[in-house]
This record gives C-alpha cells, sequence and structure tokens, in this order.
C-alpha cells in the first residue's frame, strides 16, 4: 500500500534501510524517499497548471510503478471473479484505494451487474486492537484516517459509480466498527450473500480471523480470496490466520510478482 508520510527510522542491525512509514514498514533507500516527495510537490503544482478537464488524466505522469503494479494487480483479480457469482468484500479499507479501483473495474468489466456488490469493512479508526500473533511490529490506531472520512469516502464512491451506467442503484456498501463484531453481523444479516471475492488487508491476526471465519460458510467453488500481507515478517497475524482458519496445505496460494506480500487463491471447497 503506497504512504507519502514522512518515514521514521528503526534500528535494525542487519538491515539498517528498513524504516518505519506511519505502520508499515519500507525498505526504500533514501533516493527513493526523496523522488516520492519531488513527485508529491510536483503533484500539488501540477494541480494549478493543469487544464481543469484533463488534469485527472495527465496526472498519470506522477504514478508511480508501486501503484501501477496494484492496479493492474486488482484487474488481473477482477477478471477473476466476473464468472463468479456475488459480492466483493474488503477488510481494511483504510482511504479507500482500493474500493475506488474495484468500483471503476466493476465500471469497466460488468457495468450492469448490480447485484455485484462491493462491500468495505474498516474502523476508519486504525487498528482496533493488537495480538500476541501479531508480535510486537503493529500499535492499535495505526493506519487511523481523519476524522468522519468514511462520509467523504462514500460521496467519492458514489461519483466514481457516476462514471458507468446505472449508477441510480447504489452498488456499494461501507461498514464502519471493529470487524470481529461488524462482519459476522453483516454477513448473518444478509442470508442471501454469496461471497464471490474476499479481500483480506486488515494486516493482523484477530479482525483477519474473525472476517475468514465468518466468510467461509458463504463461497462457492471458484470463489477468489486476496491476501495482502502473508509472508510478512511484520504482519505475522495474518499468516497466522489464514494457517489456523483454512490451513495452507489446502489453498494453492498464488503470489504476485510486483507486490510481494500479496496473493490469491481460488477456493476449491
Ligand atoms: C492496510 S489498511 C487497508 C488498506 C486498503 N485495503 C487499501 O488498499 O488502501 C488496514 C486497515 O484495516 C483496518 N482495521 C484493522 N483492524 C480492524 C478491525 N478490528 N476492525 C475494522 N478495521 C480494522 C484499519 O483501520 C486500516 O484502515
Amino acid at each position: 500500500m503506497p504512504d507519502t508520510k514522512q518515514s521514521k527510522s528503526t534500528s535494525d542491525d542487519k538491515n539498517p534501510s528498513l524504516h518505519l512509514l506511519r505502520a508499515e514498514y519500507s525498505q526504500r533507500n533514501e533516493r527513493e524517499a526523496a523522488i516520492d516527495t519531488e513527485f508529491r510537490e510536483l503533484n500539488k503544482e501540477f494541480l494549478s497548471i493543469l487544464g481543469d478537464r484533463a488534469w485527472n488524466w495527465d496526472m498519470q505522469v506522477l504514478l508511480k510503478r508501486q501503484v501501477l503494479s496494484r492496479l493492474l494487480h486488482y484487474y488481473e483479480v477482477y477478471k477473476l471473479i466476473l464468472p463468479v457469482p456475488g459480492v466483493i468484500l474488503e477488510f481494511g479499507v483504510q482511504w479507500g484505494a482500493t474500493l475506488a479501483t474495484l468500483t471503476s473495474l466493476r465500471g469497466m468489466f460488468e457495468p450492469y451487474n448490480h447485484a455485484r456488490k462491493i462491500v468495505g469493512f474498516d474502523t476508519f479508526e486504525g487498528f482496533a486492537s493488537v495480538s500476541d500473533q501479531d508480535l510486537d511490529f503493529s500499535k492499535s490506531g495505526q493506519y487511523t484516517v481523519e476524522a468522519g472520512y468514511e462520509k467523504k469516502l462514500d460521496l467519492i464512491l458514489s461519483m466514481h459509480e457516476e462514471l458507468a451506467p446505472i449508477s441510480h442503484i447504489k452498488k456499494f456498501e461501507l461498514i464502519k466498527g471493529d470487524a470481529c463484531e461488524t462482519v459476522p453481523r453483516y454477513i448473518q444479516s444478509n442470508p442471501h450473500l454469496i461471497i464471490a471475492c474476499a479481500i483480506f488487508d486488515f494486516d493482523i491476526y484477530k479482525p483477519t480471523k474473525a472476517a475468514i471465519d465468518a466468510v467461509l460458510p458463504r463461497l462457492t467453488k471458484g470463489s477468489v480470496l486476496v491476501f495482502d500481507e502473508l509472508n510478512c515478517k511484520h504482519f505475522p497475524g495474518e499468516t497466522q490466520a489464514l494457517i489456523e482458519c483454512l490451513g495452507l496445505n489446502n489453498l494453492r496460494l498464488i503470489c504476485n510478482p510486483h507486490q510481494p506480500y500479496t496473493s490469491y487463491a481460488i477456493y476449491e471447497g
């Protein structure tokens, strides 16, 4: 996940370049960090000089490879979902970058599939709590967004929907609160729900385990499970939750060569 905040050094003798970027560990070097800052400044400058209508298009000049990789990842994932009935659930929304991407992909691939609802779950106040399984890497409250952001995101996603047909049918939902409670409750109160795709991006153990347990009975053979932090030293809780709920041996995980910790599996029952 891209992060534009200033980096803070951590002492790691084996890997002196390891940095904590807000809640996320990064190994980008000083030049990369400097380019990030330069792009950020150019971004502000461009906004004031680019034409009113083409600004969004021309901003691609500042789109980094890492962000493009992320977009292409979800492009590939979305194609796998197409033959599968049901909704897309994203566990961990933060600023909504992935939800916005998924909304656009739905508009591109299946603009008339109004049953392809996209639902995002988040506290919008950062990690609710961390567990022993997360070791010492994560802290409660990390990944928080500005107060009330979910309302702004609702508006943003509505506008993305308006750029595709049948936008009078709202096809997304944001569920605020601790996922350990909201996810099982949401699934229970929607007895019709089939899950075509579940994206696990809480990073940490407890809500990931709660979400995997809750979605399992609603998967069909072919449902796509996406994990954002598997095999990641700094977020061991996600791998632990997967091992406990499903078992690594029962899934054929496919990694993304451009996103080292991101993988997906097609559920086979
Ligand atoms: C890495 S961010 C998600 C990034 C997002 N998927 C994207 O692609 O931009 C992780 C999110 O999980 C949320 N989260 C962690 N624990 C949670 C919990 N128990 N309940 C709800 N949300 C939680 C955090 O608030 C944070 O916004």
